[in-house]
């Protein structure tokens, strides 16, 4: 079974703080994974490190077979929606997209904005400044960033925040059909039944560390045991 992502004995302190604890973590090509587990376990840290954005203290991390040291070679076959992030606030969806477009060598960039401008339902915002968008429709945008060059491996990391309903019944959708065609997706979440609904493996996390990998269909129950402890009933 070939392998989306790897991670080997991942450690990041931040200070004093072990923000992962020796993370392994394996990911087959063509599978929806979810990252769940409570703030502070270590998801955006993780993928942080996946996306070469930030240096593990010790440890190893692939994706694609690619060593993540290499971030640049790493990011061509990667698409990623930040935990909160934005693009610059004095550019228009448009000229962003045209940026991303150009940034990753899309052939046909006018066909591929206009696509993504129509299905997530934000055309008529192409003119406006970021600054000015909603929260949402900033999202869009993030969300049209992330896969605009069709990218083998993505990570979304709380991408449905701010998006509405109707917009997230067809985006479900589409990440479902987007991993059916080989891709992988790694998913980190707090809204468990989303888990539930659209992933095919789940890894609960706690404190920077994988506890336990569960089906899917299973998340809720088996995060509400893991966590029973600390209150979860
Ligand atoms: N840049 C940083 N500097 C210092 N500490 C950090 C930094 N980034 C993360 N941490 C710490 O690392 C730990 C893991 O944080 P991380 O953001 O990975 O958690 P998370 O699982 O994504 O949480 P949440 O569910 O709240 O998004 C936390 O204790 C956090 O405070
Ligand atoms: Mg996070």
């Amino acid at each position: 079974m070939e392998e989306a992502i790897r991670t080997i004995k991942l450690v990041k302190k931040f200070g004093d703080v072990k923000a992962l604890d020796e993370l392994n973590l394996s990911v087959p090509k063509g599978i929806f994974y979810g990252l769940l587990g409570p703030n502070g376990s270590g998801k955006t840290t993780t993928v942080r490190i996946l996306s070469g954005q930030v240096k593990p203290t010790s440890g190893k991390a692939y994706v694609l077979g690619i060593d993540v040291s290499n971030y640049i070679k790493v990011r061509e076959n990667l698409g990623l929606v930040p935990e909160e992030e934005y693009p610059p606030s004095f550019l228009t969806p448009l000229e962003y997209l045209k940026f991303v477009c150009k940034v990753r060598k899309i052939e046909n960039p006018e066909e591929r904005i206009n696509f993504w401008l129509n299905f997530l339902d934000f055309e008529n915002y192409k003119n406006v400044l970021v600054k000015d968008l909603s929260r949402g429709t900033k999202q869009k945008l993030m969300l049209t960033q992330a896969f605009i060059h069709e990218p083998k491996v993505v990570f979304l990391d709380e991408p449905f925040i701010n998006i509405d309903p109707i917009i997230q019944r067809k985006f479900k959708k589409f990440i479902r059909s987007y991993v059916k065609k080989g891709n992988t997706i790694l998913f980190c979440t707090h809204i468990l039944s989303l888990a539930k609904e659209v992933c095919d493996e789940v890894g609960i996390m706690k404190n920077g560390r994988i506890i336990k990998e569960v089906k899917a269909k299973n998340c809720e129950k088996e995060f509400f045991k893991v966590f029973k402890d600390v209150g979860a009933t």
